[in-house]
């Protein structure tokens, strides 16, 4: 009885530690990300704009935009970039474990419900739509200058320049090739302090492996912790 006195006190003070648009995504069924992730990650991005760690933020794998209506409204001046197909999610590969698969499946089905029981994204029709005026009704005007969506593969849609930095990156895809591609690609045009946030790190077996298989190649990158999402920091040289 203490314990599950003390978890509901603790849930409740997360809930508190939120911004009020962070506890609004969630009442309004925009956003998978559970309490202590959306916690973890306003923390990270807390952190970022009071060390003033400079660069873009972006993130991969928007959905319904609720993640990324958070970053986008707490940005303090920077620019926000959204990555996602807007439409199904694109399949798993050998790459991924029958975790993986069998989500997908269902997913590929029709079977698949969404947050609150509502209807799954990946089954609405103009999904970039219903984003950008999501991201209207949070007081968030998509410019394509100062908050940037882009609509298709990742792999089609994300070619950094020299120039592109960013000091905070929210990377929440799923399956390993995505994971890989962003990851490998972002860590390269990450500000030192700044920050890879990776959501299905304990989701996902080839999630994970991918993350691994990068950490494992790349000295500059520090996992500092594993829950409730993998968090990756840029060492300063
Ligand atoms: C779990 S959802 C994102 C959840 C969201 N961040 C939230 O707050 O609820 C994953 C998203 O990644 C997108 N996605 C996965 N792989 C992709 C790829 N290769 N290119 C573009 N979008 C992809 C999916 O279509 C889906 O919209």
């Amino acid at each position: 009885m203490f314990q599950k006195l003390g978890r509901s006190l603790t849930k409740r003070r997360l809930k508190l530690s939120l911004p009020p648009v962070a506890r609004e995504v969630m009442r309004d069924g925009l956003t998978y990300l559970p309490l202590e992730r959306m916690a973890s990650l306003n923390s990270e991005l807390e952190r970022v704009v009071a060390e003033d760690v400079s660069g873009d933020i972006a993130e991969f794998g928007m959905a319904l935009g609720g993640s990324a209506i958070v970053l986008a409204k707490r940005r303090g001046g920077r620019r926000f970039l959204g990555f996602d197909v807007f439409g199904q999610i694109p399949p798993p590969t050998d790459d991924d474990g029958t975790d993986a698969h069998n989500r997908f499946k269902v997913i590929a089905d029709g079977k698949s419900t969404g947050i609150q029981d509502g209807e799954y994204y990946g089954y609405m029709d103009d999904l970039y739509g219903r984003v950008v005026s999501s991201f209207e009704k949070y007081g968030l005007r998509v410019d394509n200058q100062s908050i940037i969506l882009r609509k298709g593969l990742f792999q089609d849609t994300f070619a950094p320049s020299e120039s592109d930095r960013f000091c905070l990156v929210h990377i929440d895809c799923d399956w390993y090739d995505p994971v890989l591609f962003c990851l490998t690609s972002v860590s390269r045009c990450l500000n030192p302090d700044g920050v890879v946030i990776v959501d299905d790190y304990n989701d996902y077996e080839g999630c994970r492996n991918a993350v691994d298989k990068v950490l494992a190649e790349d000295a500059s990158l520090r996992l500092e912790r594993t829950l409730p999402h993998a968090v990756i920091r840029k060492l300063r040289s």
